[in-house]
């Protein structure tokens, strides 16, 4: 019978054992997997417990009183979340924009505040910083941030609050994480950064020094096209303390359900994510020397202008499941002629999954910022983005072929 959780587990373990450490495992004939608890209230053997148990509820102990305030598939998620990106805690979320705006809350942002984010940020992200903060009267200030002059950019703008993305959407650039968040913590501002595309078994953004990592479950760590949700995650005991406080008033939990599919999702992430990276690597060599291709983004490319801070920070030998590319016809008829002959690739609005996806930015993800926006962002016309799966890669890369050759 197992007692205790050892410390010294490598994530891929972690992946798969680590959330049995939080269900009553000393049972006789306790299952293997954990339960779905639909339950939305808990009972304790007296009031003096109940009592107790809102105390120690409150402070994110495995402790459960009412639904709203987590559920034992909850804490089993948050657990193993906040152990793989090595913070003190986690707070999960009905999905990722839930996380993102529940992380920017917990920043204290009051009108008058700065917040100093990436260009290139996920467009939803982009479109909530517009439609809910600015009006607010939160200053939102978009830069280049995955260039060389990023510290001087947070020294000159003094911003309250920093966010990134490790790796960008859709054009794959990588930020220098340890530049970034030491000149975050120089000015005093918070560090947020949505580390979605990388996932911890890439990258650990919290020992690179960011305050706070955001994930949107949905993508890789779930993995399989069936749960929506989200997680904030930080080295900060008050900040993962002043989140549950506003995941508790706020109401966007994640259902026990979901919770459920997203752990037995995040068991497979390790071996998922090899798949996912060496595919990519062999598909993004495939399309670089396609003739109807301008030009592809990956940074696993020896080309890619970022490949030795790929090197630096991202595990070894593994560059991520997305890339881009340029159509050498810069068109939106182009584009979408090229996503119509698919046969294997799906076109949907999504990354991550184990199926290979293909996304159109200009009408998904960007779809709400101006076309000047998106061009200023390096985003053309004739630009796809492709979240390559776990299927075999010679079947990936004949798809992509035929659909290029016929359109
Ligand atoms: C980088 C990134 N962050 C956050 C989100 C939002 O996640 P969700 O769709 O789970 O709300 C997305 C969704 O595509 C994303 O790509």
């Amino acid at each position: 019978m197992k007692k205790a959780e050892p410390q010294n587990w490598s994530l891929d373990t972690l992946f798969v054992h680590g959330g049995e450490y939080i269900r009553p495992m000393q049972q006789p004939g306790a299952p293997t997997i954990q339960p779905i608890y639909t339950s939305t209230t808990y009972l304790h053997p007296d009031t003096e417990r109940l009592d107790q148990a809102f105390e120690e509820n409150a402070a994110g102990a495995q402790s459960f009183v009412y639904a709203r305030q987590g559920n034992p598939n909850t804490h089993a998620l948050e657990h193993v979340l906040a152990k793989a990106e090595g913070g003190v805690g986690a707070v999960v979320m009905g999905s990722g924009m839930a996380a993102l705006q529940g992380a920017l809350l917990a920043t204290g942002l009051a009108p008058g505040s700065t917040i100093l984010v990436a260009q290139d940020l996920y467009g939803a992200t982009a479109s909530l910083l517009r439609t809910i903060f600015v009006p607010l009267g939160v200053k939102v200030v978009f830069k280049d941030l995955c260039c060389a002059d990023a510290g001087e950019i947070i020294r000159e703008e003094e911003p309250d609050v920093v966010l990134v993305e490790t790796i960008s959407n859709p054009l794959v650039k990588i930020t220098d994480l340890d530049a970034i968040s030491a000149t975050a913590r120089e000015v005093g501002a918070t560090s947020i950064i949505d580390n979605t595309f990388a996932t911890p078994y890439l990258v650990q953004p919290l020992a690179h020094g960011f305050d706070v990592v955001v994930h949107s479950i949905t993508k890789y760590i779930s993995g399989h096209g069936d749960a929506t949700a989200g997680a904030v995650i930080s080295s900060k005991n008050s900040f993962i303390q002043q989140m549950r406080t506003y995941a508790a008033l706020l109401g966007p939990m994640l259902g026990p359900f979901e919770s459920y599919l997203s752990m037995r999702g995040l068991k497979t992430l390790a071996l998922r994510m090899e798949r996912h990276c060496s595919n990519a690597l062999q598909v993004a060599r495939f399309l670089s020397t396609h003739a109807a291709v301008e030009r592809v983004h990956y940074p696993g490319l020896e080309c890619h202008p970022q490949h030795e801070l790929a090197n630096r920070l991202l595990r070894k030998g593994l560059y991520g499941g997305l890339l881009s590319f340029e159509l050498k016809q810069q068109t939106r008829e182009a584009a979408f002629r090229f996503m119509n002959e698919l046969r294997l690739c799906l076109p949907v609005t999504t990354l991550g999954d184990i199926h290979s996806q293909v996304t159109y930015p200009a009408i998904s993800s960007h779809r709400n910022i101006t076309p000047e926006e998106r061009r200023r962002s390096g985003i053309t016309e004739g630009c796809i983005r492709l979240s390559v799966g776990i299927e075999d890669a010679r079947d990936i890369i004949e798809d992509l072929d035929q659909a290029l050759n016929a359109s």
